[in-house]
């Protein structure tokens, strides 16, 4: 595990091959089922697991707390009802679920953590996904400022916005309307009650994440 911003920044920039070794447990994704009716497909297929795990292995603050992966699941929930309904691009909104927490360095304020998201996710682009300039850049986009309080006139930006905000419940506060799309409204009870019930409960393991 890196331990230092140097160490991080040697282990994001430039290494555009996967680690070999990666030996983290209980990172298998399954497919969406009967058991798993929290996760849509998406149209496109990338190395999930592998993402995962090497999101899991240099990841510095609890797996189980507020930015972790029970968190990530019901991003990745919200998301893509939204980006479906929006015809947003669910790649990109999957895969801010999974990154847009992931460089963070506590769980309190952490103003520098959306920057170094985005320099990681940039990292893993061709890695374990492959995705185009405009679609990279838009997922930078939406990682580096997600935190900043703004609202985006690109439907898949203010997706990924939607649903990060849309699970504040589990640190008491209400999404405000102010700062979501039309079609995230509609879904803010539903969240804030998902949030305070599975705020101690492992949603991660519904998704084997
Ligand atoms: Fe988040």
């Amino acid at each position: 595990m890196p331990q230092s911003d140097l160490d991080v920044q040697r282990s994001t920039r430039g290494t555009k091959q996967k680690p070999s070794g990666s030996s983290v447990e209980n990172t298998k994704i399954q497919e969406p089922n009967d058991k798993h009716p929290l996760l849509t497909p998406t149209r496109e297929q990338y190395d999930k697991q592998g993402m995962i795990a090497a999101i899991r292995e240099q990841f510095r603050i609890s797996w189980h707390g507020i930015h972790g992966a029970n968190h990530w699941a019901r991003v990745l929930h919200h998301g893509i009802t939204i980006g479906t309904e929006r015809s947003a691009d669910l790649l990109v909104i999957e895969l801010f679920a999974f990154l847009h927490d992931s460089q963070r360095h506590s769980d309190g304020g952490d103003y520098y953590h959306g920057r170094r998201g985005a320099e990681y996710a940039r990292s893993l682009n061709t890695v374990y996904f492959e995705l185009s300039a405009p679609r990279i850049d838009a997922l930078c986009e939406a990682i580096e400022h997600h935190s900043g309080g703004k609202v985006h006139d690109q439907a898949t930006i203010q997706t990924c916005w939607d649903a990060d905000r849309l699970d504040l419940g589990r640190v008491s506060i209400t999404p405000s309307p102010k700062f979501l799309s039309q079609e995230a409204v509609k879904h803010i009870d539903q969240a804030y009650r998902w949030s305070r019930d599975h705020r101690n409960r492992a949603d991660y393991r519904e998704l084997e994440l």
